[in-house]
């Protein structure tokens, strides 16, 4: 019965899902950076299952997704420059602008914020879908609020299976981490949440961006709470995994590692990122070498900083946010 279930949920036919969401139904959806759970922006009931259904905090706002960066000003006025110009060099892409919303955007799509998180997804079937539908997509990542975001149709219905009727199967995410998100204050650019594209690639096309920093109350971006994309398993950081091998007092063990494997004890779960050092790869199989090794009901998994370049800090960044407290 449950396999038969799972099946039907986990689908290709775009139309189905299409006439899903024109009816208010919410599916998840494949883009490049991860999964999302997607409801017709107009929606307010849709919206409402997508909060509901994530256990989302009303004070969290969703990212709007658009078929092209021409129908931008539909969903976001008053456009500084230096975003007109990310727009144009990052989309279709994991970039997402936080800009001054229009009045037509739903408050509860912005959690009343008077700006809106838009990107255009570069994924053929989310591209092929947007444009076949007269409204944008309101869609947060495809996990239960504060766990880690599915990069593949199977992760989503491990998280779903019960309670959503499509799962549209886009094949594991290209990227595998969530998009960067800039914001404009008084004009400047703001890093809100580091993300798939560095924040070196960005700083080359319109100069120095802020941090932004901020406190776990009043987050600019929740993505920015402290305790976010984690798995149920406690995680270490430590800057020697081998020593903390050697030491720990722990029975079931995963590693994840950049590019060595650690150990020669097979009774030890190892999950290897990229051996060959690179650091896109790594970022594109982190979400599922995790997810691993949550499954397996490990005592700890013990990790160490990557290098603090590119990608890497993004990598790192969602590894500090994964310890438990
Ligand atoms: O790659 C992605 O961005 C994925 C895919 C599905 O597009 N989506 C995603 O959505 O990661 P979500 O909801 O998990 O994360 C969106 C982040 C949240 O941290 C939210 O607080 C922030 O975007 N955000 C949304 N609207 C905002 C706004 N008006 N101002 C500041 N931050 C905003
Ligand atoms: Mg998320």
């Amino acid at each position: 019965m449950h396999a038969r279930k799972y099946f039907f949920v986990i689908t290709r036919d775009l139309n189905q899902v299409k006439n899903a969401l024109i009816k208010g139904d919410i599916i998840a959806l494949p883009t490049e950076t991860v999964y999302g759970l997607a409801a017709n922006v107009y929606s307010d009931s849709a919206v409402e299952k997508v909060y509901k259904l994530k256990m989302r905090p009303a004070y969290n706002p969703l990212i709007v997704h658009i078929a092209k960066p021409s129908i931008l000003e539909k969903v976001a006025k008053n456009i500084p420059a230096k975003a007109r110009e990310l727009a144009d060099t990052f989309w279709p892409g994991p970039l997402t602008l936080v800009l001054d919303k229009q009045v037509q955007i739903p408050d509860r799509i912005t959690a009343g914020k008077k700006t809106v998180a838009v990107r255009v997804p570069n994924h053929p079937l989310a591209l092929q879908l947007l444009n076949s539908l007269n409204f944008p997509l309101a869609a947060p990542s495809a996990n239960p609020f504060g766990s880690i975001s599915p990069t593949s149709a199977e992760h989503v219905a491990l998280y779903f299976k019960n309670q959503l009727n499509f799962i549209l199967d886009g094949g594991p995410c290209s990227l595998g981490l969530e998009s960067t998100i800039i914001g404009f204050e008084n004009n400047k650019p703001m890093l809100y949440r580091h993300g798939a594209i560095a924040l070196d690639k960005i700083e080359k096309v319109i100069g120095p961006i802020q941090i932004k920093n901020q406190s776990d109350n009043k987050p600019s971006a929740p993505g920015m709470l402290s305790r976010h994309y984690a798995p149920k398993t406690q995680i270490l950081i430590i800057e020697d995994i081998s020593v903390a091998l050697a030491q720990n007092p722990y029975k079931k063990i995963g590693v994840l590692s950049f590019q060595k494997f650690i150990s020669s004890n097979t009774e030890i779960h190892q999950e290897v990122l990229s051996i060959s050092g690179d650091l896109e790869e790594a970022a594109k199989n982190l979400y599922a070498a995790l997810q691993r090794l949550d499954q397996m009901n490990l005592d700890i998994i013990i990790t160490s900083i990557f290098p603090e370049k590119g990608l890497g800090k993004t990598i790192n960044d969602r590894l500090k946010r994964a310890i438990k407290d």
